[in-house]
């Protein structure tokens, strides 16, 4: 029998795997990491999300550890170097929250440029001040989109019916896709940040992408640009924005992702023209479904039929 170790608590879409009798799933939410240590002792699998970290002293704490499924897209919380050196396979699901993520974002950006937050809090404060709402309209602006994977040209092809012009910038794009969704591709980055009026983020977080928001990309956007992101908060310097925000060169910032999750630091979060999300671009409740049935199959194939899928740190493949 397989252990696999679950480390929150939603459990719909996993059916096939929990009524699958080669496994045992343990269900722990959110683990502290001296409780994670210890449960990942004797376990086989791990599946998780992104509010648990599997850092080197969770991996070298498991003995038989062999696979890492990840619910979800990102893989920044897992130490991969180690994980890939002990053989370990980790895999996620990275469709499965595709159109959740981009709808976030769209409903941020629409957000941004209609102060709807704003709009409702001083309404639901029995305040009638149309005048302090008037909002710009997306139509003929230009969106830059830094990262254009799966996301990123989802959100493209939407907006694009809102009459926006996309930019992107991509070290790995491809070409034929941007050109077929009128994209433009700007191979120097500080092309999208001169040109772009509103900056949305989809890159993953890597030793490339960490900070890559700061200070002097911020100086090279256009002045009043409006910037979202729904990727990962580490790739935005949150202090470099707090002063571009308050100076006025940034006019508004939407943000579902943070440094620290949950935040330690609040100061962007109690800013004026920030508007805010706990991280929950990708729960939908189709999102988390389709995301569980698809990880289930994959763990089940993985023990019990030698089939590796939706690798990240190994080819895939049938053993
Ligand atoms: C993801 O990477 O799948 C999303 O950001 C959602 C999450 O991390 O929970």
């Amino acid at each position: 029998m397989y252990k696999i170790l679950m480390t929150y608590n939603n459990v719909e879409g996993l059916d096939s795997l929990f009524s699958n009798k080669e496994f045992k799933i343990d269900v722990c939410n959110k683990p502290s990491p001296e409780e994670f240590k210890g449960l990942v002792k004797d376990c086989d699998g791990l599946l998780i999300r992104s509010e648990v970290k599997v850092t080197a002293e969770i991996i070298e704490s498991a003995n038989k550890l062999r696979f890492i499924g990840r619910a979800g897209t990102g893989v920044d919380n897992i130490d991969k170097a180690l994980a890939t050196k002990k053989g370990i396979v980790i895999a996620n699901v990275p469709g499965g929250n595709t159109i959740s993520a981009v709808e976030h974002t769209i409903g941020l950006m629409l957000s941004l440029a209609r102060n709807i937050p704003e709009a409702y809090k001083s309404l639901k404060s029995k305040k009638w001040t149309r005048k302090n709402f008037v909002g710009t309209e997306l139509f003929g602006k230009t969106l830059g989109l830094i990262g254009l994977g799966r996301i990123g040209t989802e959100v493209a092809k939407r907006m694009r019916a809102f009459g926006m012009r996309i930019i992107a910038y991509d070290p790995f794009v491809n070409s034929d896709l941007a050109k077929n969704n009128e994209i433009e591709i700007k191979m120097n980055i500080d092309k999208v940040y001169r040109d772009a009026d509103y900056i949305s983020i989809h890159s993953p977080l890597n030793d490339n992408t960490r900070g890559m928001i700061n200070a002097d990309a911020i100086k090279k956007m256009k002045d009043g640009v409006r910037i979202i992101n729904c990727a990962r908060g580490p790739i935005i310097n949150e202090k470099d924005l707090c002063y571009a925000v308050k100076s006025g060169k940034v006019k508004g910032v939407a943000l579902d992702v943070f440094t620290k999750e949950p935040p330690e630091d609040w100061t962007i979060i109690d800013m004026e023209n920030v508007i805010v999300t706990p991280h929950i671009a990708a729960s939908t409740e189709e999102a988390q479904v389709r995301i569980a049935q698809e990880m289930s199959g994959v763990i089940i194939d993985f023990f019990t039929k030698n089939i590796i899928r939706n690798a990240i740190n190994t080819p895939n493949k049938c053993q």
